[in-house]
């Protein structure tokens, strides 16, 4: 072989070298969902970009060009609320006024509960107030003694009704209360919670953490330490807690350089599984089934009425089983997070529900009877945190309130309950029982003529609407003036407890049309025929051009309100 022939091979091998590279690369891209929330680089950078400004009342009541009969019947419908919010809801407010800008969750929560275009307008006249007084049954009441329909499900966890967690609480207070808060030793009652953890996730070890997000974080800490690889794969719109690698676009400041964000059910993203080697673990947040790569629907980013939601079982099913192939096949260790659904779509949760087994598996939220927690299990090889032939070479994980013998006291009594009849019958029928009453308040609200219909996984609900409009997230006033509670993300998600009987869900379905007829008799959804959501999404960037282009033209705070924005008053 002469001097050429090498190096013509050796040219050969580099370009089949970066051939394979490029293609490979490609493979990654096409398994990127095409929306922002796909692509977390650019959604952080198009965050920093989108400049504050606000409607003032004017443009607040026909920011979709509506004619002056409908904006007038807008606003008596919006004074009518405001003096039924302030009239129902005076000492609730009071006191949330009082600690307002002392808490900064308070601060973030009453700002981003609506567009911010609309949010001061709204959220300086419509307060309801954060605090509660009691709770009983499947309702809770404020400071005012407004007895409401609770359907915020306190983010997940109460999925067997707050009685049922007042007593696992007092209970299990009880049965440690002669040791105390010592910790690092375990309470006796711990081992039975070990026991229980290990039958239902079918694994082999389990750890406690104070938090789902700790879960998750030891979760993938340990994927890395034993499959020796640098990313995890989560999918697109997952939430896995607020650990920046599992939150890779808006909300974390920096960027998550070892996170691949992939397109949830697509075979594209098992191409990605099928040849990258970096991949340690994927995560699954089962929840998504409900609507896959979309994040988690709040109302603050109900701009127009894109929003909707379809679980399909049968066709989850099959992603899931497809994405176990692949990670049994690439040695990829697959989570569930089951921190959500966990004991909620099924006894033995996500796993039992969708006949797939899961590496590890995390859960949280409900599982210490009303305590905080977190929780992995995990197959023997994973949860080591020590290779015994390179003892210094360890994973390491601790946390000082771990296995708090309360907690574990709360989660003994969570256990023992589980067994019993009264809380076993409410795992009976419960997907038909509660699609049944899903499909049956959309007949109802289709009869009426409504343009808001349900979706739902078993009892984890969420609103959509069918007719365009910039006026959806009032629906969430509404509803809490007709007696039904919602959390801060509005109408994007509501949860009900199991234990919702037939009488209860009829009253909460009879308020949800009583309010929904409200709502529309006050003007919110009419709509010209022309408007679309696109030309909606059109014009609200228009909008933000027009702001950006006017703040940097008056002031250099840059991306906050133009001064000269509000001095008009709205933007025309
Ligand atoms: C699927 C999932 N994982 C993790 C978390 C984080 O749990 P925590 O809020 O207890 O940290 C949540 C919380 O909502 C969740 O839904």
């Amino acid at each position: 072989m002469n001097t050429m022939t090498i190096w013509y091979a050796l040219a050969a091998l580099v370009a089949l070298f970066l051939l394979r590279k490029l293609q490979i690369r490609l493979q990654l891209s096409a398994a990127k969902h095409p929306s922002l929330t796909g692509h977390s680089r650019m959604a952080r950078r198009f965050a920093a970009l989108v400049p504050y400004y606000e409607y003032g009342e004017d443009r607040f009541f026909a920011a979709d060009g509506a004619p002056e009969a409908v904006v007038t019947a807008r606003r008596v419908g919006f004074a009518r609320l405001e003096s039924e919010f302030k009239r129902r809801f005076a000492r609730s407010a009071q006191q949330t006024g009082e600690v307002f800008e002392g808490v900064s969750d308070l601060q973030f929560t009453s700002r981003y509960r609506v567009p911010f275009q609309f949010s001061r307008y709204v959220r300086e006249r419509l307060k309801g107030g954060n605090f509660l007084q009691s709770s009983a049954g499947v309702t809770v009441t404020d400071l005012d003694g407004n007895r409401f329909f609770d359907l915020t499900g306190s983010y997940g966890v109460n999925v067997f009704g707050y009685d049922f967690y007042k007593e696992c609480i007092a209970r299990g207070g009880e049965r440690v209360k002669e040791l105390g808060p010592v910790l690092g030793a375990f309470h006796p009652v711990t081992a039975y919670n070990v026991k229980r953890l290990l039958e239902v996730s079918g694994l082999d070890e389990v750890s406690f953490h104070m938090s789902g997000t700790e879960a998750v974080m030891q979760a993938v800490r340990l994927a890395r330490y034993h499959t020796r690889r640098s990313h995890l794969v989560r999918f697109c719109g997952a939430y896995h807690g607020w650990w920046g690698d599992v939150q890779p676009g808006v909300g974390n400041p920096i960027a998550a350089r070892e996170t691949y964000t992939l397109k949830e059910m697509d075979d594209a993203s098992l191409r990605v599984l099928g040849t990258r080697r970096d991949i340690a673990c994927v995560l699954v947040n089962p929840l998504q089934a409900l609507h896959p790569n979309a994040p988690a629907p709040g109302d603050s980013t109900l701009v127009d009425s894109g929003r909707s939601a379809h679980f399909d079982r049968a066709a989850y099913t099959a992603w899931l089983q497809k994405l176990r192939a692949v990670c049994t096949q690439r040695n990829i260790v697959l989570i569930f997070d089951e921190v959500f659904v966990g004991f909620r779509l099924a006894r033995g949760g996500a796993q039992e529900y969708f006949g797939v087994r899961a590496d590890m598996v995390t859960y949280g939220k409900t599982v210490a009877g009303g305590l905080p927690v977190g929780v992995l299990c995990g197959r023997h090889d994973l949860m080591k945190r020590f290779r015994p032939e390179q003892p210094a070479d360890i994973c390491f994980a601790r946390g000082t309130f771990n296995a708090h013998p309360y907690v574990m006291g709360s989660m003994y009594e969570f256990f023992q309950r589980l067994d019993t009849e009264p809380v076993a019958s409410l795992y009976r029928d419960l997907e038909a029982t509660w699609n049944g009453r899903a499909r049956a308040l959309n007949e109802r609200l289709e009869a009426a003529g409504l343009p808001v219909r349900v979706g739902n996984l078993s009892t984890i609900w969420t609103i959509y609407y069918v007719r365009p409009s910039r006026y959806n997230w009032m629906f969430q006033y509404y509803l809490r003036a007709a007696g039904l509670a919602l959390s801060w993300v509005g109408t994007g998600r509501l949860i009900f407890s199991l234990n919702y009987t037939e009488a209860d869900f009829a009253q909460v379905a009879d308020s949800f049309l009583a309010a929904a007829r409200a709502m529309d008799a006050d003007g919110w959804w009419w709509t010209l025929p022309e408007l679309t959501n696109k030309t909606i999404r059109r014009r609200v960037l228009r909008e933000m051009l027009q702001a950006r282009l006017s703040a940097s033209s008056t002031s250099s705070i840059g991306s906050m309100s133009s001064p000269r924005i509000r001095a008009k008053g709205a933007l025309q």
